[in-house]
């Protein structure tokens, strides 16, 4: 079934035939109330999505603890840093913006006291400075930080999804992030769940970018298991990723970079313009929690999503940014590898600690020499391996200075934890 799913996704007609498995016994699931027949048709816009979207979020960094004032703040900072230049378009407010209880008439409102000037004026301040606007929403009873209890009520969107689509249209939304985070539901449910959702941001006529996450808390892992093509234009693959190198988790929250490539590395086929595997967002910069990544490690976080065509939606504060951080994030090689046209991801053609990834790229091939390992490694490859005719190839270091030709051999020295980027281009 999940074959002639892809199937028909690649043509963005996606018929879902098996909606009618939903969960039962579960009152809250905003799946179980659903017909199945709302689950089927009408891919979600494809045009939106040419490239994997780039933007900034208020999770990683700030969770709860989120303001206007910040979020003004915060766009201020990536214009005066050149994150917004180099690609990072959407400013979105992750969980936590809400007043806990809807108004009389159902409506969703901003918490006045932390958003006082509302949510039209904040989508005003962020379109009038070149960002897209990105809001935070659940489908079911609850969003994930009410689910935790760590923010009171419920304001999911289940069973009001017109209803809130049409405010986030009239606050000028331009990318919902919308989180299952529920212990229960079946894959098929969840489909459902977040196709009425796609229904209705399509029914609004403003174009709203649709960024998913089915993964959280669901038994089966569906964001791993599951293609969402025609439903989302992203869809998270992977439980939330923490500033840390690996907690040894396959797919439980929190999860290391390392971890995250792991599960990646099967699910890279599914990739493709209008629909964005998201192994989470970048941690680049992330201060606290369980760890801190190591600059090799900050380097084959970014590498890694870059060859994974990945959302670059960036976690840290970029009003308090290192400069290092800052180059990192803003590396204009390493972006053009994320954005390439050709939309594909990159498939890992050596396993184990010392791993070799090849992206083809509209013009080139970019290649990963990636070291799991906790030593320094000389990793290599070659053209056969690589899948490309033999000839003389122009190779560049995207996170260095280093130019050199090869009619074979591709090999470089890389740091514990770290990933040498190299873009092959046929020619001397
Ligand atoms: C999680 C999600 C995080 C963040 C959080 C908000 O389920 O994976 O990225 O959105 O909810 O509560």
């Amino acid at each position: 079934m999940r074959r002639v799913r892809a199937l028909l996704c690649l043509a963005l007609v996606l018929v879902v035939v098996d909606a009618g498995l939903v969960a039962s016994g579960q009152p809250e699931d905003a799946s179980a109330r659903r017909h199945p027949s709302e689950a089927q048709p009408g891919p979600a816009q494809p045009a939106l999505a040419q490239r994997p979207p780039m933007g900034w979020n208020s999770w990683n960094t700030f969770g709860c603890d989120i303001d206007e004032r910040k979020i003004r703040g915060v766009a201020d900072a990536l214009v005066r840093s050149g994150m917004r230049d180099a690609g990072y378009r959407y400013v979105v407010v992750d969980d936590c913006w809400y007043v806990p209880e809807r108004d009389a008439t159902g409506d969703l409102r901003a918490d006045p006291s932390r958003f006082p000037s509302g949510m039209a004026a904040l989508g005003n301040y962020l379109h009038a400075r070149g960002f897209g606007f990105g809001l935070y929403m659940s489908p079911n009873a609850r969003t994930c930080a009410q689910q935790a209890g760590t923010y009171p009520g419920a304001t999911g969107s289940g069973d009001r999804e017109r209803q809130d689509a049409r405010t986030f249209a009239s606050w000028g939304v331009d990318y919902l992030k919308y989180d299952w985070c529920f212990g229960a539901g079946s894959p098929a449910g969840v489909r459902a769940a977040f196709a009425t959702m796609r229904d209705a941001l399509a029914a609004t006529g403003r174009p709203i970018l649709f960024g998913i996450n089915p993964n959280s808390n669901v038994p089966g892992e569906p964001g791993e298991t599951e293609e969402w093509c025609g439903i989302a234009h992203s869809s998270r693959t992977t439980e939330d990723i923490a500033p840390v190198w690996t907690t040894g988790h396959r797919n439980a929250h929190p999860m290391g970079v390392r971890d995250v490539i792991e599960v990646s590395a099967d699910l890279t086929g599914r990739a493709r313009p209008g629909y964005w595997n998201d192994p989470d967002m970048l941690e680049v910069g992330v201060r606290g929690g369980p760890g801190a990544l190591t600059p090799a490690e900050t380097r084959t976080h970014m590498s890694m999503w870059a060859m994974f065509a990945a959302p670059l939606v960036a976690g840290n504060d970029p009003r308090a940014m290192t400069e290092a951080d800052r180059r990192v994030l803003t590396r204009r090689e390493v972006v053009e590898v994320n954005q390439d046209p050709l939309g594909r991801s990159a498939t890992r053609l050596v396993s184990g600690d010392h791993q070799v990834w090849a992206k083809p790229l509209r013009d080139g091939t970019a290649v990963a020499l990636y070291n799991r390992s906790d030593q320094p490694a000389e990793i290599g490859t070659d053209l056969g391996q690589l899948g490309l005719e033999p000839g003389t190839y122009r190779v560049r270091d995207l996170w260095g200075e280093g130019r050199w030709t090869t009619e074979g051999a591709v090999a470089a020295r890389v740091p514990a934890h770290g990933t040498a980027l190299l873009r092959l281009e046929p020619g001397a």
